[in-house]
């Protein structure tokens, strides 16, 4: 009796289940698995070409605008851009603030000596207050020599002129500077300017997007009105066909992605894997220096990292298994010639 007491639970998720299985959900699940899309390219005014990475089949970047309200930037649902460095979350960012910018209509401007399209981004550490860098900044002063000046931290000036800023690595920023924006962030996204000795409220076309790597060692957890505010999660992963793209080796692009699919799979405890900045930089390496110095070349940075701590010794096994299976293994010694290496590969010890 017990059992049929139980059992409508289990019917009922069998049967939605089946439902799954046979009708839409189970036939848009497959179709969207075989999608293949052409890549699209896009050039930033800097001269920088990013091809943006999809979800389900939809840009990354047009996503990203739809979950904006121009008019009334309280009412947009902010990104949260999350995965371990060089996977492309600020050119991801870049591409997003342009595309914007050119929706509104504006032109490019010049900001600092560089090509200005409403995009900035912000970045602290762990000395960060409950100021700097979000609230005000001080700078130098020309005119009373010596002296320093509060001014509005690039932030504030981002809401004012409704512009994009990035926080960037938010997790490894004191957590007192980031609670400096809570009033921003659980509100009506207004802030206390002490610059200017008013409140300033987010102009039409403000959008704020936070980038950090979850897996940081030693990273803070992050002030939950941020996680109201950026309830729109993006587990950026490196865009594989890009690299393609760019010429990188076929086989080296493929281990990558394999080994990295394993990290997002949570295979084996992998926390880091080499993403697009690392493999891009091999490539660029080896048509540079050839492959077996640009492999040591990369072999004594991972064994560097191993030695900071930012990368554990059972990853840098994995990458050197890629390599392995991206067809270097010739160029692997063995233990007895007594060469300083890392999973085989030689090391760039100068002599
Ligand atoms: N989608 C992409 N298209 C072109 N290049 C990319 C792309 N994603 C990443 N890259 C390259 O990888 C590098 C790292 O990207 P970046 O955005 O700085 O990573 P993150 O901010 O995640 O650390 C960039 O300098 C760029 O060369
Ligand atoms: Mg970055």
């Amino acid at each position: 009796m017990a059992l049929t007491i139980l059992d409508p639970l289990a019917a009922a998720i069998d049967a939605i289940d089946d439902v799954a299985q046979e009708g839409e959900l189970g036939a848009q699940s497959r179709e969207l698995a075989t999608v293949e899309h052409d890549l699209e390219l896009v050039e930033l005014p800097d001269g920088r070409r990013i091809y943006p990475p999809r979800v389900f089949g939809e840009r990354i970047d047009d996503v990203a605008l739809n979950l904006l309200d121009l008019d009334d930037p309280a009412e947009s649902k902010f990104l949260r851009l999350v995965g371990p460095p060089g996977t492309g979350k600020s050119q991801l960012a870049r591409v997003i603030a342009y595309r914007l910018w050119q929706k509104r209509g504006r032109e490019v401007g010049e900001r600092h000596g560089q090509p200005f399209y409403g995009f900035v981004e912000v970045t602290g550490g762990p000395t960060s207050d409950s100021y700097s860098p979000f609230v005000c900044e001080f700078v130098p002063s020309r005119e009373d020599g010596g002296n320093v000046r509060m001014v509005d931290s690039a932030f504030i000036e981002a809401m004012v002129n409704g512009w994009t800023v990035m926080i960037d690595e938010a997790n490894a920023i004191n957590v007192m500077a980031l609670l400096s924006l809570n009033a921003v962030f659980d509100g009506r996204l207004s802030l206390y300017s002490p610059a200017e000795g008013r409140s300033v409220v987010a102009a039409p076309g403000f959008t704020t997007l936070l980038a950090y790597n979850p897996g940081l060692l030693g990273g803070s957890d992050l002030p939950s009105a941020y996680y109201s505010r950026f309830p729109a999660t993006l587990e950026v992963t490196s865009y594989w066909p890009a690299l393609l793209e760019l010429g990188a080796p076929e086989a080296l692009v493929n281990a990558a992605r394999t080994l990295d699919t394993r990290r997002l799979n949570g295979d084996d405890g992998l926390v880091w894997t080499p993403q697009f900045r690392e493999i891009e930089a091999l490539h660029a390496m080896m048509t540079r220096v050839g492959e077996r110095t640009a492999l040591a070349l990369f072999v004594s940075n991972l064994a560097e990292r191993v030695g900071s701590g930012d990368v554990q010794a059972a990853e840098a096994e994995a990458a050197c298994r890629m390599l392995d299976e991206a067809g270097y293994a010739p160029y692997k010694v063995s233990a007895r010639s007594q060469v300083p290496a890392l999973g085989g590969y030689p090391r760039a010890v100068t002599r």
